[in-house]
């Protein structure tokens, strides 16, 4: 029998990823389940995104395009009596009347930023207090990106990058030392470890790797792990992004961009370095997850766990996650 993953609360405050940027063009809709809630997501003619409860105000149709809901000309259009809204949420056409004043969509604060689009979720409503940094100044060229749903919470699934013990023991990392101690700074939380590992390649030979990393979680939604390679000498940056959906489930996003491609194995072809090297990465941190994914979607969670030394920081992190359930806790 499936156990809920409670007591947790499923819905965390802090960013989340929705989509690649890339993959919503201007005038595109799409519908999706977030936060146990169906939206929307529309970009308009002149390329803002919009994120919005998926029901009209108006009679409650749902707006998404699977029930016959679009964008035209800019403004994304009710299919039960054609009410028109634009990014703002407000309604700004209806057929033969004047649109109602108070019909409103229902909004959620958007970042565009890294290639993504992120919306904001609070449980009290609230508007975001800090935003996310844009580390990917150089763009992100080459990205490849995987995207699974688990049954998982993404505290659980964050919480993978401070917990030393598992990352020996279910991933085989050896000679695991930490470089720097965990950092908190409000919403943000570094830390930096050294290992080696045999990576898989499919097809190839298993590649040993001796690298650094750096891992920012940016709330319980947005983890990177920017990959310094020792040998072979590779700098990518991975994206690992959990967002709950259904209150049991997670889409988990998982991305590789190429930092500094240039520096990649030199001897390897151009094509190689660029197209494959990410791919053969992004499919070895697929494999990493599918062993974790067993153990979160059976894991119980312990809010006052046994902790060995070998734990590392799990009790600071676990103080760091505190400020994402604020609205809960104070309830
Ligand atoms: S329900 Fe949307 S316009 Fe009537
Ligand atoms: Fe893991």
């Amino acid at each position: 029998m499936e156990r809920p993953l409670r007591p947790l609360h499923p819905f965390p405050d802090g960013w989340y990823v929705l989509e690649l940027a890339s993959d919503l063009r201007k005038e595109q809709l799409i519908e999706k389940t977030w936060m146990g809630k169906e939206i929307v997501v529309w970009r308009d003619r002149d390329g803002a995104v919009c994120v919005a409860d998926a029901f009209c105000p108006h009679l409650g149709s749902h707006l998404g395009p699977s029930v016959g809901g679009m964008v035209r000309d800019g403004k994304l259009v009710c299919p039960f009596h054609g009410f028109e809204y634009d990014v703002s949420g407000k309604c700004v056409g209806a057929r033969d009347a004047p649109p109602p004043r108070s019909a409103r969509l229902k909004l959620y604060e958007v970042a565009e930023v890294n290639g993504y689009i992120f919306a904001y979720w609070d449980n009290a409503g609230r508007a975001p207090e800090w935003h996310i940094p844009d580390v990917c100044p150089d763009g992100w060229e080459g990205r490849v990106l995987k995207r699974l749903r688990l049954r998982a919470h993404p505290q659980t699934t964050t919480e993978n990058s401070v917990d030393l013990c598992h990352l020996a023991h279910v991933h085989g990392y050896r000679e695991l030392k930490q470089l720097k101690p965990t950092k908190i700074e409000g919403p943000f939380l570094s830390s930096s470890y050294e290992f080696r590992k045999g990576i898989l390649t499919p097809g190839l030979q298993r590649l040993e790797i001796w690298t650094a990393i750096d891992v920012g979680v940016w709330g319980l939604g947005i983890s990177t792990v920017e990959v310094h390679g020792l040998e072979p000498n590779i700098e990518v940056r991975l994206w690992i992004m959990a967002t709950p959906v259904d209150g049991d489930h997670i889409d988990y996003s998982l991305a590789v961009d190429p930092v500094d491609a240039s520096r990649w194995f030199r001897l390897l072809p151009v094509f190689i370095r660029q197209r494959v090297v990410p791919k053969v990465l992004l499919n070895d941190l697929v494999l990493e997850v599918g062993r974790d994914a067993e153990i979160w979607s059976r894991q119980l969670y312990q809010p006052k766990p046994v902790l060995s030394r070998a734990d590392g920081d799990l009790f600071r992190f676990r103080r760091y996650c505190d400020q994402f359930y604020g609205a809960e806790q104070a309830a």
